[in-house]
């Protein structure tokens, strides 16, 4: 167990976007991933496609989020459009990934879950590569971050290598229960 006691995933509300903004303006974060406004966000928490997830410790502060698109594909590819948390390195990316895929693959029906990351991030390829996730191939300079060009490279898991493998490795006494 962590030292934020037993986390929970709950739904975002408006009230999280500004915790969602800070975490993407980061120094340290801004060049690995990308950042929407205020405004963005507001309207994406709106939108059928997407869903937003906070993880919080027993105490209820948040430790990091996901927002995820896809739910209305008809192709059933759920797509990790951002997962951040506060301190990285502590396994709360884990947990926090691990729960959303199994949402993903036994609640909404997810074929495919796939997302993106930049070939510099070391720390969230070594989390996706332990959880199976394949490289698909690389975009290059498909980004255009803070005046710096990005290759990023997609990297998916399917629904059969879920079940066959990483369903098993959920462990009831850590995972973060939803609220
Ligand atoms: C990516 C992120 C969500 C991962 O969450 P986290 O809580 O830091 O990750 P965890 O601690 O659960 O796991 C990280 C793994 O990477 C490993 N790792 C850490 N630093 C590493 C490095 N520099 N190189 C390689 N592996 C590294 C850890 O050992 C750990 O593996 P293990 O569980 O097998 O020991 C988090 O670091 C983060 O918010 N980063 C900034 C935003 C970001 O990059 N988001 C992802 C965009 S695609």
């Amino acid at each position: 167990m962590s030292r934020q006691g037993r986390m929970t995933i709950r739904q975002a509300t408006p009230k999280d976007i500004p915790f969602v903004v800070e975490q993407e303006s980061r120094a340290d974060y801004r060049h690995y991933i990308q950042h929407w406004s205020f405004e963005q966000h507001a309207e994406a928490l709106h939108n059928p496609d997407l869903r937003y997830h906070l993880i919080v410790g027993s105490d209820g502060g948040r430790l990091g989020y996901t927002i995820h698109t896809g739910l209305l594909s008809p192709h059933r590819s759920i797509y990790l459009q951002r997962l951040v948390v506060v301190e990285p390195g502590q396994g709360v990316g884990r947990l926090l990934l691990m729960r959303l895929m199994e949402i993903a693959f036994e609640q909404w029906g997810a074929h495919r879950y796939w997302l993106h990351v930049f070939s510099e991030n070391a720390r969230a390829r070594a989390l996706y590569r332990s959880l199976e996730f394949q490289e698909e191939g690389q975009h290059r300079d498909a980004i255009l971050l803070y005046g710096v060009f990005k290759s990023p490279i997609s990297m998916a898991v399917l629904e059969d290598e879920w079940w066959a493998n990483l369903h098993a490795q959920i462990d009831p006494k850590t995972f973060p229960s939803i609220a």
